[in-house]
């Protein structure tokens, strides 16, 4: 085991995730445990640069877990990509003989502490918070369960209107570049079609489905649609609907950021609790640029360079299966 680690940093960075402050409590607590002091940084790599830290103990982070958000705030930081601005970063941390940072993060967060350890020798322990669960290295991140169960919940309400109308309504969730959280909230919330950005012959399939099948038996229909999927979104897929059947009843509901809201699931508490531990256990071990993660029951620690160039995909057989499981 390496003794050498005394004093570490954690931070939130990138958009924030429900489960973030488990893992911020589970990193202090487990510190605490093991006599390693520990700085929460403000802001994510901003506050690095600002010199925005705080000293947190095992009270500082007492009637957290509960809470959605992150009690530490977090930041998208344009000026950590540039050597200048991780110089900075880096003496602030060696002024204040920070020796090992846990980052709560995505992709992004990943690349600037494998970049900060790259120049400055500063080891990073990666954990996955990002309501997207698009992260290689890991079944799920931390804050997707939270997210798809706001998102069902608001369907299981918008189901109620749509069958008193008899109306078509599509759902805009999260998800800019995969779709995880419209997959899962599709399948949960019976949804008829699911458009993901990973597909592009949905939009054929719908109208299609709409002549041939459903409206004549359905008298009213969910669609699922990630924001990144190729059509445009839930507003462009509607204009294509209402440009096809003339007499068609459809409204649109984008749930947008309430998704990333919100109290943590149970589910959410335990993952972030369990990886905020495996984080601090790691830079004991000398770990270094490592995402923690937990894949089939098991913790894995994966690169960050891997983690950062891998894709993780969605299940092909529950696009199939959702599409069976919708006629
Ligand atoms: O990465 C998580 C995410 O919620 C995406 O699904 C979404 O596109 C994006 O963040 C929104 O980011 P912002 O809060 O910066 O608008």
């Amino acid at each position: 085991m390496n003794k050498k680690i005394k004093r570490i940093g954690v931070f939130t960075s990138g958009g924030d995730a429900p489960g973030m402050n488990a893992a911020i409590r589970a990193v202090v607590r487990t510190a605490s445990y093991y006599g390693i002091e520990v700085y929460g940084i403000k802001e994510g790599y901003q506050g690095m640069i600002d010199n925005d830290f705080i000293e947190l103990n095992s009270r500082s982070v007492a009637n957290i877990i509960q809470n959605g958000g992150t009690m530490l705030k977090t930041a998208r930081c344009k000026e950590f990509f540039t050597p200048e601005g991780r110089s900075i970063a880096a003496n602030n941390l060696r002024h204040r003989h920070i020796d090992g940072l846990v980052c709560i993060g995505g992709n992004g967060s990943y690349t600037g502490a494998l970049k900060l350890f790259e120049e400055h020798k500063i080891p990073t322990i990666g954990l996955p918070g990002t309501i997207d669960n698009d992260l290689f290295g890991t079944d799920f991140t931390i804050g997707y369960d939270t997210a798809i169960n706001t998102a069902v919940n608001a369907i299981d309400k918008i189901r109620d209107t749509a069958g008193s109308h008899n109306r078509v309504f599509l759902v805009e969730v999260m998800g800019r570049d995969s779709g995880f959280i419209a997959l899962a909230v599709g399948i949960s919330g019976g949804a008829e079609a699911i458009f993901i950005p990973e597909e592009n012959s949905e939009m054929a399939k719908l109208i299609d489905h709409f002549k041939n099948h459903s409206r004549r038996t359905k008298s009213f229909s969910i669609i699922v649609v990630a924001e990144g999927d190729k059509q445009g979104g839930a507003l462009a897929i509607q204009q294509k609907l209402e440009q096809e059947f003339s007499d068609i009843n459809v409204r649109t509901t984008i749930l947008g950021h309430i998704q990333r809201g919100g109290s943590p699931s149970a589910r959410d508490r335990v993952l972030a609790s369990h990886l905020g531990y495996e984080a601090v256990r790691a830079l004991q071990n000398g770990e270094v640029s490592k995402a923690v993660g937990i894949v089939g029951g098991e913790v894995v620690l994966t690169d960050f360079d891997v983690a950062i160039s891998k894709s993780k995909n969605v299940n092909p057989e529950l696009i199939k299966m959702a599409e069976i499981l919708a006629n």
